[in-house]
C-alpha cells in the first residue's frame, strides 16, 4: 500500500528511482512521483495512474534533469484524497526546500492540519501526508538539523509511516524513518539504497539493514547511521539479500500471474520434500520452530484478509476433523473490534502472505496481549508481523509479484496441511491408515497439479465463452466452501465481472432468485459426504435454466450431462481436494480477464499488501 524509494549515489538518480517504484507497483499504482536533488534545489515529477505514465513525463523532460545525487519516489494507494497530480507524492514544504515521501496514514491529520492551517502554513493537496511535511518543516525552522527535525516532527504523529525526507540546505542525506510501516536500507559502495520491499533493490545490493518501528537511519552516500527517536546510536546488522533477482522475472509468461499460477506444482514439491517425504516417516517440523505443546491447546483462531482468510477456512475444516479442536475464522478486520473468548489456552494463528497486512497485525498484537500463543504463516519472514509470533511458519513460495493471490494460497493451503498433520501425530488423533493414506495424496499432488496445467488450453476456450457474462456465481460444499468463495475472488478481482461463491445450501435460501440463462454457475465437486447433495444443488440449477461449470475430481458419466463444461482435476481424497480443485478455476479466471483485456497483475484499486485497517 503506497512503495518509496531513495536513492544516493552515482548512478543516474531517476532512473534508479524509477527501476525501483516498478519493481514496488504491487503496492499500488493510482499515481506517481520522483523528487531529484540537484544541489540547487528540487525538481519534483509526478504523474497520475500507472507508474508509464510518470516515465513518460520524465521522458518529455528530460532537459529539466540537471545533474541530481539524489532522490526520493513514490508509487501510491489513494487513501486520503483522489488520485489526482495534487495528490501524488513528493509532497513538498511551502518554501521548497524539505520533501518527503510517505507510506501509512497519519491518523492525527485532521488535527495537525487545523493547527499548521492557522499557524500560517498552505496546503495544496488532500492527503495526511502534507501534514507530515509541515509538522517537520516547522521543527526544522526551529532547529535547523534536519535530523533533529524529523525525530521530533514524527513523535507528533498518530498511525502509521515509513518517509525518506530530503533537505536542500543538507544535501548529502535522505532520512529516512518508520512506525507501522515496512522499510529497508539497501547498502553498497559510494551508494545506498531506501525502499518498502526488498524487490526495488534486488540485484543492485548485496546487504541490507531492517529498519525496526521507531528507528530513524540518516543515508549518506558513504554511511548509514541508526538511531532510535531519542538519538541514541543503534548497532544494526546488515543481513545478506536473502533473493535471487531471478525471481523478478516474468521468465517468458504473458503476466506474473500466469508465472505463479504455473510455479504451484514445484512449490508444492519443495516443501513437501522438507515436511512429509514419505508416507512412513513422521512430519518433519524442519527448522520450522512448533514451539507449541498441540495437547494443551484448548481453541484455534485463525485470522487472515482476503485469500488468505479462504486459507483459513480450509483449515478449519481440516483441522477440527483431524484435531477434534473447536477452530474458529475470522476476518482480522472484524476480530479486533469485537469482544472474543481469546485467552492464555488459545493459539492464535495469523495467516498473511504480505505480513504486511495491518488488519491482521493489529488483531495478532490484540491476541498476543491477552496471552495466546502466536503462530504466523506468512511468506516473508522477514515482515513486520513475525515480530508478535511465538513461532514462524514460512510459506516458502517464493516473492508473488501478481496482486492476485495464486501460488501463495496453495503454499498456505499447504502449510495448514502438513502442520495439521504434524499435529496429529503429536495428539495421535487419527489411525496410521488415515494419516498414511493423507501424506501419500499430498505426496501425488505435484504430478496431479502439472495435469491440471497441461489442460490450460481448454480452461482457455471454456472462458472465452464465458468473459461475455456480467455475473456468475460459485458454489460448493465441505473444505471446498472456501474453494467457491476464492474462485468468485480470484474472477472478480482481476476480470471485474460480478462473482459471488456461496455455500452450495445456501443457494435455495436467496441467491437462487437471480439464477437465470444469464447467470453460469461454477460448481465445484470433490469426492466424498458432499457430493451426492452437491449433484442435488446442480440440478435445481439446470432447472432455472443456467450454464453450470463443474471442477470436479470425481469421474461420473451419469452426471456429465448436468454440466455444459467440465473442467476436471484428478481424482483426490476428499480432505486434500481443495489443493487440486482452486487450480482451474485461478486459470479460468485469469484467461476470462486477459481475453477481456485487463491488465491482470495489477487490477484497478487493489494493492498486494494492505497497510491500512
Ligand atoms: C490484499 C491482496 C489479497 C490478499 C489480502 C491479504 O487484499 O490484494 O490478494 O489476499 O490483501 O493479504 P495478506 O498479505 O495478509 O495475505
Amino acid at each position: 500500500m503506497c512503495g518509496i524509494v531513495g536513492y544516493i549515489g552515482n548512478n543516474a538518480v531517476a532512473d534508479v528511482l524509477l527501476d525501483g517504484l516498478k519493481s514496488l507497483e504491487y503496492r499500488g499504482y493510482d499515481s506517481s512521483g520522483i523528487a531529484l536533488n540537484d544541489n540547487a534545489g528540487f525538481d519534483v515529477f509526478k504523474a497520475g495512474g500507472k507508474l508509464n505514465n510518470l516515465f513518460d513525463v520524465i521522458r518529455n523532460d528530460a532537459q529539466k534533469i540537471k545533474n541530481p545525487t539524489s532522490g526520493i519516489g513514490h508509487i501510491r494507494w489513494a487513501t486520503h484524497g483522489k488520485a489526482t497530480i495534487d495528490n501524488a507524492h513528493p509532497h513538498l514544504s511551502n518554501d521548497g526546500k524539505l520533501v518527503l515521501v510517505h507510506n501509512g496514514i497519519i491518523e492525527n491529520y485532521k488535527e495537525l492540519k487545523a493547527e499548521l492551517e492557522q499557524e500560517g502554513f498552505v496546503f495544496h493537496s488532500q492527503t495526511d501526508t502534507e501534514t507530515a511535511v509541515h509538522v517537520i518543516d516547522r521543527e526544522y525552522k526551529k532547529c535547523g538539523s534536519l535530523e533533529e527535525a524529523v525525530r521530533r516532527g514524527v513523535q507528533k504523529l498518530s498511525g502509521a509511516f515509513a518517509f525518506c525526507i530530503m533537505h536542500k540546505d543538507e544535501a548529502d542525506k535522505i532520512i529516512a524513518v518508520r512506525k507501522n510501516a515496512p522499510l529497508i536500507i539497501g547498502l553498497s559502495k559510494n551508494e545506498n539504497y531506501i525502499a518498502s520491499d526488498i524487490p526495488a533493490v534486488i540485484g543492485k545490493v548485496k546487504k541490507i539493514i531492517y529498519l525496526n518501528d521507531g528507528e530513524l537511519a540518516v543515508v549518506t552516500r558513504n554511511s548509514v547511521v541508526v538511531s532510535d527517536l531519542a538519538g541514541n546510536i543503534l548497532e544494526k546488522k546488515a543481513e545478506n539479500i536473502g533473493f535471487n533477482p531471478e525471481i523478478i522475472s516474468k521468465h517468458g509468461y504473458k503476466h506474473f500471474m500466469l508465472k505463479e499460477i504455473n510455479e504451484q506444482p514445484d512449490i508444492v514439491r519443495k516443501v513437501l520434500a522438507r515436511h512429509v517425504k514419505d508416507v512412513f516417516s513422521p512430519v518433519d517440523a524442519d527448522g520450522v520452530n512448533l514451539n507449541i505443546d498441540w495437547n494443551k491447546v484448548e481453541n484455534i483462531s485463525i485470522i487472515a484478509c482476503g485469500t488468505s482468510l479462504h486459507a483459513a477456512m480450509v483449515a478449519k475444516y481440516i483441522w477440527e476433523d483431524w484435531l477434534g479442536i473447536p477452530v474458529n475464522v475470522e476476518a482480522a478486520s472484524e476480530y479486533i473490534y469485537r469482544k472474543n473468548t481469546t485467552g492464555k489456552g488459545s493459539l492464535v494463528i495469523g495467516i498473511s502472505q504480505s505480513g504486511e497486512t495491518a488488519d491482521t497485525i493489529t488483531a495478532v498484537k490484540q491476541a498476543k496481549e491477552k496471552g495466546a500463543k502466536i503462530l504466523i504463516v506468512t511468506n516473508r519472514e522477514d515482515s513486520s508481523i513475525v515480530r508478535y509470533a511465538d513461532s514462524v511458519l514460512p510459506l516458502e513460495a517464493g516473492i508473488e509479484i501478481s496482486v492476485a493471490a495464486t501460488k501463495s494460497y496453495t503454499a498456505q493451503l499447504l502449510a495448514m496441511y502438513w502442520v495439521g498433520l504434524y499435529a496429529v501425530e503429536q495428539r495421535n488423533s487419527l489411525s496410521a491408515k488415515n494419516l498414511a493414506d493423507l501424506k501419500q495424496g499430498l505426496l501425488e499432488l505435484p504430478a496431479k497439479m502439472e495435469e491440471v496445467l497441461s489442460n490450460a488450453e481448454k480452461i482457455k476456450q471454456v472462458a472465452e465463452n464465458l468473459n461475455k457474462y456480467k455475473s456468475l456465481i460459485y458454489i460448493a460444499r465441505g473444505a471446498n466452501q472456501a474453494s467457491a468463495l476464492e474462485g468468485a475472488l480470484k474472477l472478480k478481482e482481476i476480470s471485474y465481472i460480478n462473482a459471488n461463491g456461496y455455500a452450495a445450501g445456501e443457494l435455495k435460501h436467496g441467491p437462487i432468485a437471480l439464477l437465470d440463462e444469464n447467470m453460469p454457475v461454477v460448481a465445484v465437486l470433490a469426492p466424498g459426504i458432499t457430493y451426492a447433495k452437491m449433484l442435488s444443488n446442480c440440478e435445481e440449477v439446470k432447472a432455472r435454466n443456467a450454464k453450470l461449470i463443474a471442477v470436479t475430481s470425481v469421474k461420473d458419466k451419469a452426471a456429465e450431462s448436468l454440466f455444459e463444461y467440465i473442467l476436471p482435476v484428478p481424482e483426490t481424497e476428499e480432505h486434500l481436494s481443495p489443493l487440486l480443485l482452486n487450480i482451474p478455476m485461478q486459470l479460468l479466471a485469469y484467461y476470462m480477464a486477459d481475453s477481456l483485456g485487463r491488465e491482470v497483475d495489477q487490477p484497478r484499486n487493489l494493492a498486494k499488501s494492505v497497510t491500512v485497517e
